[in-house]
């Protein structure tokens, strides 16, 4: 059940245009498929089988859109586009131009479109089967997610995709089962093919025909990489491109159309669709600015948390790389709190995270202005033969745009004023400072390490663990405390799991939640939501790429101070 390497794509998406063949229709970017779809978009035959809500793709034809198409020819152009014409011409033209056969159309729409809704996808086809605590799988079919489907709530789906075509198939079937859940017309779905030289740009053919068919809104957009020498490219500056770029429709949307969606849920890696819905539930239950999954990579024979780089538990300490079989005094999040409510497969409250597939509420932050960022004061080393200059050791983190779209998360949030319980004025909290400066609280622990990882999951971006200890950082001398402010929602749901290539499924399901015998009883709404909130800690390891070198330049760490109110004050001037 381990997702099938990128060897097997070509056969994969070859059975899977082979079933879309025999269900309805074959499609590909050729000329007859632009003008096949468009016709049965004139016949307003998906409109009448799918109903009108709120993302009208037959009204907005905008809403259903392809950019920087690759055309470069692909080794089954023939066969796809042989097949295409012939299916065609001898099946669907027949029927499709008279109007009295109209209903016959309608008929066939009405069947392609249900058996795309079954679309399991191969890994996506065991998600029913696999161990979930608290009955969570037992009644996927009974759970309609009638809360979460509600008219007034639309959401985004966000993928940005380099060249990972072994995973983008299941990820179709994922949205194809949201689809079904949620209603094919309260998604938008935004792909961006970030320069992909797999089979990526032909599976995104496959995308749009499914996408097309069901009514879902969509832009599936392809762009070159920003620099082709990886010498030369930085890497966080390339991820903040390439996800500001997949949340252009969010943002178009909302300032052109006031359409304001509930949601964005960034599909990474394998994630079972039954997880997200839930991990939905957690994020509005709580009112979440982000919740994320846990993602869990291959490594020698072993399962283990995989996101060390942008994730940091909620005293800013790393997350320790754990086995999916870990003890309860070893599991990755390290806080105590963090670490018992991992124990108990319950969301818990972090700095930081990313770990995978993870929904953010666009109310509090792409709405407010928070796009993706990085640190522009990177040294290039491939335009300059210098050293690494000298920082200041309180210099911001030069780590990744996650990392600092958290940071403004928790900054954001702060605008938002104090906690109700702390008193209306942040100034009466003002203790003498016992240093001259707030700076000099903050301290620097160089530690040059290389990445030795293997390229599994997202661990690919994280750094070995370290003795590095954020008890070494002096005792907090800030002059408003970070817990004085209104605290971000940003939370991790261990039952959220995302995986990559190489994972057995079902054993990492039960690494993690046992054999799934316990007593039945579901997490409530009382246990999905904190009662607690703590303000943002007032330092976290700081992970960082000092320069360029794609995704491996190497890494080096220290602790760096973390104060809302100086942030607050430094981007006031
Ligand atoms: C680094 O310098 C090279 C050579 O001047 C340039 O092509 C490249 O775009 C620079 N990289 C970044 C990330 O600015
Ligand atoms: C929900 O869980 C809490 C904590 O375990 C428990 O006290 C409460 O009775 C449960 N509520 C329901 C409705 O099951």
């Amino acid at each position: 059940m381990a997702i099938t390497l990128r060897r097997h794509t070509l056969t994969r998406l070859f059975a899977l245009t082979l079933l879309l063949a025999g269900s309805f229709l074959l499609f590909s970017s050729s000329e007859t498929t632009q003008s096949s779809i468009s016709e049965y978009q004139g016949y307003n035959v998906i409109e009448r089988v799918t109903g009108l809500k709120n993302l009208n793709v037959q009204k907005y034809k905008s809403l259903q859109r392809r950019m920087g198409r690759d055309t470069r020819p692909d080794i089954l152009d023939d066969v796809i586009s042989d097949g295409v014409s012939n299916f065609w011409e001898q099946f669907q033209v027949p029927f499709i131009i008279a109007k009295e056969t109209s209903h016959v159309d309608t008929q066939s729409v009405l069947s392609a479109v249900e058996e795309l809704l079954s679309l399991n996808g191969w890994v996506a086809a065991y998600c029913p089967t696999l161990v979930r605590p608290f009955g969570q799988n037992k009644n996927i079919d009974d759970d309609t997610y009638d809360d979460l489907a509600k008219d007034d709530r639309i959401y985004y789906i966000a993928l940005a995709i380099h060249s990972a075509d072994h995973f983008l198939v299941d990820q179709l079937a994922v949205i194809v089962q949201l689809a079904k859940r949620l209603g094919t017309s309260n998604l938008f779905v935004s792909m961006l093919d970030y320069g992909s030289t797999d089979s990526t740009p032909t599976l995104t053919d496959l995308c749009e025909a499914v996408l097309t068919l069901l009514g879902v809104p969509f832009r599936i957009r392809r762009v070159p990489t920003m620099t082709e020498d990886p010498a030369a490219a930085y890497y966080p500056l390339e991820e903040a491109y390439m996800r500001n770029l997949a949340l252009e429709p969010l943002l178009e949307l909302h300032e052109k159309r006031q359409i304001a969606f509930s949601r964005v849920i960034w599909i990474k890696g394998f994630t079972c669709p039954n997880d997200i819905l839930e991990t939905l539930r957690v994020s509005i239950a709580n009112e979440a600015a982000m919740v994320c999954g846990m993602d869990w990579a291959e490594s020698g024979g072993q399962f283990i948390f995989s996101d060390r780089w942008r994730t940091r538990d909620i005293r800013g300490d790393q997350f320790r790389q754990s086995k999916s079989s870990s003890k309860p005094d070893a599991v990755p999040p390290r806080d105590k709190n963090g670490a018992a409510r991992y124990t108990q497969h319950l969301p818990f409250q972090v700095f930081c995270c990313e770990s995978g597939t993870h929904i953010v509420d666009p109310a509090q932050s792409y709405y407010k202005g928070l796009r993706y960022r990085y640190g522009l004061d990177f040294h290039n080393s491939s335009s300059s033969s210098n050293p690494l200059p000298h920082r200041s050791p309180d210099a911001s983190c030069l780590d990744s745009s996650q990392a600092w779209f958290c940071r403004d998360l928790w900054v954001s949030k702060a605008l938002e004023g104090v906690q109700d319980d702390e008193g209306s004025d942040p100034s009466f909290r003002y203790s003498k400072p016992k240093t001259e400066t707030g700076a000099n609280h903050r301290r620097q622990v160089p530690e040059a390490l290389v990445d030795s990882d293997a390229n599994a999951g997202s661990d690919f971006d994280a750094m070995p663990d370290s003795e590095l200890s954020l008890d070494e950082l002096p005792a907090t001398r800030l002059t408003v405390p970070n817990s004085a402010y209104t605290p971000a929602h940003i939370l991790v749901n261990p039952r959220c799991v995302t995986t990559y290539a190489g994972v057995s499924h079902t054993r990492l399901a039960l690494d993690l939640f046992g054999t799934g015998d316990d007593d039945g009883s579901q997490a409530n709404a009382t246990e999905n939501v904190l009662d607690d909130w703590e303000g943002a800690p007032e330092g976290f390891v700081c992970q960082e790429q000092r320069q360029t070198g794609g995704r491996v330049a190497a890494k080096t760490q220290r602790l760096l101070g973390f104060s809302v109110h100086d942030e607050l004050a430094s981007r006031a001037h």
